[in-house]
């Protein structure tokens, strides 16, 4: 297996970056009118930014901590999981030192009246008890699928456990999504740090992560960052899923979502990349305007059929390593927006296929429905270890991989 081009070395500033070449950087096939749309989104976006930002961007968010639970199951049992919580005029979140996970932003509509737009659940117990959904995770240390759990590096196989469908999902059995992290407070949030040790769940290399969550205004800005002894691949994400309805308040699939990407990568029968990126042109991939997300999602399309609905990763437009607008949501009822922006290559837009209609209790006390939220998972493309033409996501020691994507909250009347 051939291996691919490595993170360049951290620079001062993360749009300084560039990790990947070659596909990525072809100029974008977007037309005139396309990218005209796009820059006006951004304009507004940028308006909404400034607008939010009077409310309360300019004062230091307020961030408190408090105990979430105690730990039942597992290694960790009898181990205390904190709730910080970063409260601004705008907004309202909540971070769990357990999986590091985003539980709850309180949001207003467009009549002020706040929700909580972060499916979760009400206690560390539920938590616990879910080991299917993700809710709110950084998982890692591989976002997304590695095909069969194998790779290569240097030459070296490495096998990493399979935990679906004979793939190897969010890290294997036990990833970073079901660790307690330790966590300190920092000016507007907090930083939560793991040390994932040399051969956990099969990866090379002791691997230091941290993830800070910070909020300004109404912009709740997430930064990665890690370091390695040994060479090893890592993929860093979180798998919050959001109704911008509120939790817990049916499906997302009337609301409306915009994607920046003019490719798209299709999957095999087991969800992993083929590694094609065929233009979204002309399919129900194509969010390059405005779509209802239920618009085409039953439709005949065979990558619709493989997935249950969306669960893939849009190639994002624009080079890697430096942030841009990756997707944008409005709910037209409440008139809440979601836009979300990264220095990422991909975006894993899921649609809440597998969540079993009724099986979970939600933050709120109301009843989660399949399709009941989706994710935005800013991300390296799923299996990349093993498509060397896909932006690299291996770590040599001596490197320092950071990664930024800013989840930023509005309201279009
Ligand atoms: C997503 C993945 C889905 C599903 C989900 C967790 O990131 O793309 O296929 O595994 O996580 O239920």
């Amino acid at each position: 297996m051939a291996l691919q081009k490595n993170y360049p070395k951290y620079t001062a500033s993360v749009t300084q970056q560039h990790w990947c070449h070659g596909i990525l950087q072809r100029r974008s096939t977007w037309g005139r009118k396309e990218r005209k749309r796009m820059k006006m989104l951004g304009m507004v976006v940028a308006i909404g930014r400034v607008a939010m930002g009077s409310l309360g961007g300019n004062v230091q968010a307020e961030v408190t901590k408090a105990p979430f639970g105690t730990t039942t199951v597992g290694e960790h049992t009898g181990k205390q999981v904190d709730v910080y919580t970063l409260k601004d005029a705008a907004l309202e979140v909540k971070v769990i030192t357990l999986g590091a996970r985003l539980m709850a932003v309180n949001a207003p509509d467009k009549n002020g009246k706040k929700a909580d737009v972060v499916l979760g659940h009400p206690d560390l117990a539920g938590y616990e008890a879910d080991r299917d959904t993700y809710f709110g995770a950084v998982v890692g240390r591989y976002g997304n699928r590695i095909a069969k759990g194998q790779f290569t590096i240097d030459g070296k196989q490495y096998d990493v456990p399979v935990n679906n469908n004979g793939q190897s999902l969010h890290g294997g059995l036990e990833g970073f999504d079901n660790r307690i992290w330790s966590a300190k407070q920092i000016p507007d949030g907090v930083e939560m740090t793991l040390v994932s040790p040399d051969g956990d769940q099969g990866y090379p290399g002791t691997l230091t992560a941290h993830v800070r969550y910070t909020l300004k205004g109404p912009d709740l800005r997430i930064d990665y960052s890690a370091t390695t002894d040994k060479a090893t691949v890592l993929n860093l994400t979180n798998h919050a899923y959001f109704n911008l309805a509120g939790e817990g308040n049916g499906t997302i699939l009337d609301e409306k979502i915009t994607i920046n990407a003019d490719r798209y990568t299709p999957v095999s029968s087991v969800l992993i990349p083929t590694g094609d990126l065929p233009s979204v042109a002309g399919t129900p991939f194509d969010f390059r305007t405005p779509h209802v997300i239920g618009e085409r999602i039953e439709a005949e399309n065979e990558q619709l059929k493989i997935a249950g609905g969306y669960d893939h990763n849009w190639v994002l437009n624009g080079p890697n390593g430096t942030m841009k607008m990756a997707a944008k949501v409005v709910d037209p009822k409440s008139g809440r927006t979601l836009t979300v922006s990264t220095t990422e290559p991909g975006v894993q837009f899921y649609t809440g296929n597998f969540i079993k209609d009724g099986a979970i209790t939600g933050t709120g006390g109301q009843a989660y429905v399949r399709r009941g939220g989706f994710c935005l998972e800013t991300q390296h493309y799923p299996d990349s270890p093993n498509h060397p033409a896909f932006p690299s996501t291996l770590l040599q020691p001596g490197q320092t991989m950071h990664s930024t994507t800013v989840f930023s909250f509005g309201v279009e009347k």
